[in-house]
């Protein structure tokens, strides 16, 4: 079998990166991840990263100003010199254009703190707490244009307990997305 070669996408501490490459260190696990890219160039992540062997990459966003596409035309460009098939969004903090979306049809994949379809977008704890749901979690999808929508790949669920402050609450969701994110990668390598 061989492994399907990995990148991983990050924009700050890279605790899902790290799950991700904690789990490829099992030589049957069927994907191997091989570069690990970031627009932020102090993003914490990238020192665990290097620390693991795995090569690095920084596109910093800024100097391409309000030129998504551009931006993301370099990232595509580091990204097929490492002859990359499968990316992994963790903590990526950019809009990527429907151009990009477009090359990883059915091989990009994102993790999210929520129970998609519900609360998509950024401040999710918080906003499941003032809404007083009860219940709350995390989601593995794969990437479309629109923001954390797509096909559902893994999803876990997880108690809203009283007085849980955002804080808490987020801990125990990373706890879900740490386990749920290696899973969902094994299962979209493993099918050719
Ligand atoms: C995670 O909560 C992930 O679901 C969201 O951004 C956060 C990234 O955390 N997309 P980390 O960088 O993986 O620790």
């Amino acid at each position: 079998m061989s492994r399907k070669r990995v990148a991983i996408l990050i924009s700050g501490r890279g605790s899902n990166m790290a799950a991700l490459i904690e789990a490829a260190k099992d030589p049957g696990y069927p994907a191997e991840i091989v570069l690990v890219l970031s627009n932020i160039a102090d993003a914490g992540g990238l020192a665990h990263a290097q620390e693991n062997g795995i090569e690095t990459a920084v596109v910093a966003h800024k100097p391409f100003g309000k030129d998504r596409e551009a931006f993301d035309r370099a990232v595509q460009d580091v990204l097929l010199a490492h002859k990359i098939q499968i990316v992994c969004l963790a903590g990526f903090m950019r809009l990527l254009t429907p151009w990009f979306v477009s090359q990883w049809g059915g091989r990009m994949i994102n993790i999210h703190p929520s129970l998609l379809p519900a609360f998509k977008g950024l401040h999710t704890h918080e906003r499941v707490l003032a809404e007083g749901a009860t219940r709350h979690g995390a989601t593995v999808h794969f990437v479309t244009p629109e923001l954390d929508d797509g096909p559902i790949i893994m999803q876990e669920s997880v108690p809203v307990l009283p007085g849980d402050t955002p804080d808490a609450l987020a801990a125990r969701v990373l706890k879900v997305e740490h386990r749920i994110y290696p899973e969902a990668l094994r299962r979209i390598a493993s099918t050719p």
